[in-house]
């Protein structure tokens, strides 16, 4: 050996032993994160039952979280919440070597956040290759079409619109009926929401079929068609079996210290501070949060065809059998809606049978994109009840409320539903609306909703306000706005009508809309590091801060965008979306030119499967547990820190959601609903009010008039053909539970000799409830036929109905358990997780494909649709320039919040308040502390609030 190959030996030697050395004085073990990167990456599976399950090997859980996350590899539920840095503060390792920027990654709290987001990335690859199934064109993804494999065609017949609608004249056809929007089409979101696609006119537009997220044959497992359905059921399930309200009064009530002073919800006279209604509560997440998501699900989905489900048909009994658990025997309700119920048809491939759709169907009678719909409507008759201010039409209307002066009261509040006169805005509502505000989705009307609506409302009106003030400064200015039908013609500010600047803020507030829930409820919902990371990358990319490989990465998206070879190209797809993010894909192409089609919508992609919900989406934000049954309303005028009434959101319902709103006014109602946690998404935590809700007009004379809500939660996912829990896990790339004691959460029941008097209760909570689940779903003695096709067990065998155990066993129900009661059943989850890991797996979905699939998110996310001011006030949230929060908070330079600047703009009277708040869903008075604590504890200033004292 020469000299000069010698000390090259000696000097790898050298490094390798002191790599050795430093690891282990910093108690890193090398040898697993050798034994995992030899290992190499994981291959994305080939076939469903051989999915990543979110359990990782154990080298790699030792290299990513040590013995902790080692320890945890033998539960169902997934790794990387185990992993270094995932948690709070106490989950980091405390590693001595500080390194920053790209080094930071080869230390072992990089190595757990890294490792998570590599696990949910591989989740989401997996996802989006084997649970799309459209009721439409599932042939077409299946079989291919055209020498194209299906999950790379791009254009369905299906999503043509049809002969006798209004817009078909106004759309190119050409000599084989494929369909282009253009012109005006195109321009803005258009009110029922075609044309998004260009060539798929039709999709995601109002009326359209919800998709499923499962195989069709898994889905209506109460019909008993299949082998596996029969034997993993048996005859154990259908539409009231178990009985759905038993199942609320016995696992969904919420326990009373003193069920006097909770009054079943209504709480005590003159809304006293005396009232009490326990419930379980989230420290990190406030009221302002639920209402933010039913406001949400309003834009997405609706089931209910204006408020009502189906009124052709019998109501059906909904009462319980066993009176004395306080439920309701007499109780009846309307049927869920379908849109087709007669036989599905099959088709052959591969030698296998297959269904062309699910059994029976159901429609979104509001559009699926993220356009706003709740504002500005989704049908005629709901933009007729939107209002736009004649004086001024690019504004929505706003009234002036008697004694409201405070400063953002000068945008005033929507005005309100009253008799029907003449062909006015309240000519196209249900009677039970009179008197709340006069928006387009009313039903189910909240002082929640009316809070934000009003809110958003503000902002549309303060930006058009802003873009009518640069317009007269600048009026000669390119505003950057252009007319597909004369896209060389510059349009300046002067020339802007208002109808064209009512639709840019329209487009301007869904944006925003979308920002907010992405990177601030989102992240608030599921608060830790990792998913902080996961959501910002889906909006600005992991790669912000570094343009060149932000540019490297946008022209690989591109490719594989107009990949044709399918699988694998959609597999690598999203890997490659999180660098530069979804936001703006396909938006900065070099030439982007608004009269080529393929530019306009060059950045979406739906990977083989229009885009809509499926039905397991709306599943999972059956969300009514987050609700408290009474607001502690606060007073920003006194002392906020002082809880001055207890106001029953029973009485803040529909038409008295507008009274309350105008007698106390938005700031008032923002302080009460920032401040205050919402409920835990648990079991025995559902609102009293819920399974008591009154429904005079609705439900005139059927049954008791009364709801249990709770209950009809689980009633419509069994109408709707949801699979039970475990299946349902198994279906999304979960592993299945083998018993309800698999809800116990390990982490406690391995610390049992030490846990705090807290946790002590917590485990026995969980042990009851365990008991009580058995006793509601059963237990069956097992004969191990086999149960599903989606997933094997830990030794590659079929899973059978003895989950593991002897044949002949008496074993748990739990294949039969709802999914609702079994996700609200999850108590061990990842860090910071206000909903679970079954929920979230559904979001990881559909919340990335509801981005991807949206041109104005992607590919037309430009000034051409925006304006130059428009996409500037989306970018940096709100007009001149972004602004920072100063330090650091969980180690992350800051903006301004995009919701935050928003309530700063509308109700300026907010400011003190909002000074130390960093995000607006995390409860006001709450200090944020260091890295994603959860603690309940006062901010600087609050120590006097009474909602710290009280637990
Ligand atoms: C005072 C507050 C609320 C009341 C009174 C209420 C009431 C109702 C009622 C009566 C239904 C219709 C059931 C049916 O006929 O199928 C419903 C559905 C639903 N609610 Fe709520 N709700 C409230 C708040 C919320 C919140 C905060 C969420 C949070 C996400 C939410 C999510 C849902 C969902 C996902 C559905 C199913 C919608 C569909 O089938 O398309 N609700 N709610």
């Amino acid at each position: 050996m020469g000299g000069k190959a010698s000390l090259a030996v000696l000097g790898i030697v050298v490094a390798l032993g002191l790599f050795v050395g430093i690891s282990k004085m910093a108690g890193y073990d090398y040898v697993a994160c050798i034994g995992m990167s030899w290992g190499g990456f994981r291959p994305v599976a080939e076939t469903r039952e051989h999915r990543f399950l979110g359990k990782v090997r154990e080298d790699t859980a030792r290299c990513r979280g040590d013995d902790k996350a080692v320890a945890f590899r033998s539960t169902p539920w997934v790794d990387w919440a185990n992993y270094w840095a995932t948690a709070d503060g106490d989950s980091k390792s405390g590693e001595w070597l500080a390194f920053t920027g790209v080094l930071r990654h080869f230390l072992k709290d990089g190595f757990g956040i890294d490792g998570a987001l590599m696990d949910l990335e591989y989740e989401r690859i997996e996802l989006i290759k084997f649970n799309l199934f459209d009721n439409d064109t599932f042939k077409d993804y299946v079989a291919g079409r055209d020498g194209v494999v299906g999950p790379a065609v791009k254009i369905w017949p299906e999503m043509r619109l049809p002969r006798d609608h209004p817009n078909y004249a106004d759309l190119g056809v050409d000599d084989d009926g494929a369909q282009t929007c253009t012109g005006p089409l195109i321009r803005y979101r258009t009110l029922t929401g075609i044309c998004n696609d260009l060539k798929n006119p039709a999709m995601g537009s109002t009326g359209q079929v919800f998709a499923r997220n499962v195989p069709f044959e898994e889905t209506f497992p109460r019909l008993g068609y299949g082998e596996l359905i029969k034997n993993r059921h048996g005859d154990r399930i259908g539409l009231l079996q178990p009985d759905p309200q038993t199942i609320s009064r016995k696992l969904f009530t919420r326990a009373q210290d003193d069920p006097t002073k909770c009054n079943q919800g209504r709480g005590l006279a003159g809304n006293s501070t005396d009232a009490a209604c326990d419930y379980k509560k989230a420290p990190f997440f406030n009221v302002l949060a639920a209402f933010w998501i039913q406001f949400m699900n309003h834009d997405w989905f609706s089931h209910l065809n204006e408020g009502r489900n189906d009124l052709d048909k019998e109501p059906m009994n909904v009462g319980c059998p066993t009176p004395d658990l306080g439920c309701r025997p007499g109780d009846r309700m309307d049927r869920a809606l379908f849109a087709d119920e007669s036989e599905p048809g099959t088709f052959e491939h591969n030698g296998k049978t297959r269904l062309l759709r699910a059994r029976k169907t159901t429609q979104n009678f509001v559009t699926a994109w993220w356009d706003a719909s709740q504002i500005y409507g989704y049908d005629e008759r709901s933009r007729r009840r939107v209002g736009r201010d004649p004086e001024n039409p690019a504004r929505l209307s706003m009234v002036r409320v008697d004694g409201r002066t405070s400063a953002g009261d000068r945008f005033g509040y929507l005005p309100t539903f009253q008799r029907c006169r003449g062909d006015s805005a309240d000519c196209y509502i249900n009677p039970e609306w009179v008197g709340q505000e006069a928006v387009a989705f009313p039903d189910n009307w909240t002082i929640g909703l009316s809070f934000l609506h009003n809110l958003f409302v503000r902002e549309h009106n303060a930006f058009v306000e802003a873009f009518q003030s640069q317009a007269a400064q600048t009026p000669n200015d390119d505003s950057g706005l252009r007319d597909p039908d004369n896209a060389s013609k510059v349009i300046r500010y002067q020339d802007v009508s208002a109808d064209e600047l009512f639709q840019v803020a329209r487009l301007v507030v869904a944006a925003e809309i979308a920002k907010i829930h992405t990177i601030e409820w989102t992240p608030q919902l599921l608060y830790d590091e990792p998913l902080h990371a996961a959501m910002n990358s889906n909006w600005y990319g992991l790669a912000k801060g570094h343009p060149l490989i932000e540019k490297a990465l946008a022209r690989v998206v591109d490719k594989l965008g107009k990949s044709e070879v399918g699988p694998k190209a959609t597999s690598w797809y999203s890997v490659f979306a999180s660098g530069p993010g979804i936001i703006g894909t396909g938006s900065a192409k070099k030439g982007w030119d608004l009269t080529n089609p393929d530019d306009v919508n060059g950045g979406v992609n739906h990977f083989g499967s229009p885009f809509n919900f499926p039905e397991e989406f709306i599943t999972v934000y059956r969300l009514h547990a987050l609700l408290p049954d009474l607001i502690e309303y606060r007073d920003l005028g006194g002392d906020p820190n002082v809880i001055a009434q207890k106001v029953p959101v029973v009485e803040t319902f529909r038409g008295a959601a507008t009274k309350e709103m105008r007698a106390r006014g938005m700031a008032n109602w923002g302080l009460s609903l920032g401040r205050q946690r919402l409920g835990k998404l648990a079991l025995r935590n559902h609102p009293r009010f819920l399974q008591n809700l009154e429904m005079p007009i609705r439900l005139k004379g059927i049954g008791t008039e009364t709801l249990d809500v709770a209950a009809l939660d689980i009633l419509r996912d069994r109408e709707r053909g949801v699979p039970r829990f475990n299946e349902f896990r198994r279906q999304y790339g979960l592993k299945s539970l083998t018993s309800f004691d698999d809800f116990i959460d390990a982490r406690l029941r391995r610390r049992e000799g030490s846990l705090t008097d807290a946790e002590k209760n917590e485990l026995a909570d969980q042990r009851t409830l365990v008991k009580l689940l058995r006793q509601v779903y059963g237990t069956h003695k097992c004969n191990a036929k086999i149960i599903t096709a989606a997933q094997v067990d830990d030794n590659g065998e079929p899973i059978d109905d003895c989950l593991g155990q002897p044949e002949g066993t008496q074993v748990d129900n739990i294949e039969d358990l709802d999914t609702v009661v079994g996700w609200l059943a999850e108590t061990t989850r990842p860090h910071g997780f206000a909903i679970s890991e079954t929920q979230f797996q559904v979001f990881i979905l559909n919340a990335s494909r509801r981005l991807f699939s949206d041109r104005f998110f992607t590919s037309s996310f430009r000034p051409e649709f925006y304006s130059t001011f428009g996409l500037a006030w989306v970018n940096d949230n709100g007009p001149d320039g972004k602004v920072m929060e100063t330090g650091e908070p969980n180690g992350h330079e800051q903006e301004v919040s995009p919701l935050k600047r928003i309530l700063l703009r509308a109700i300026p009277e907010l400011k003190g308040e909002l000074e130390t708040v960093i995000n607006v869903f995390d409860p006001w008075a709450r200090d944020r502390g260091d890295y994603y604590t959860l603690e309940w504890a006062p901010r600087p200033g609050a120590e006097a609030d009474e909602a710290f004292a009280r637990d």
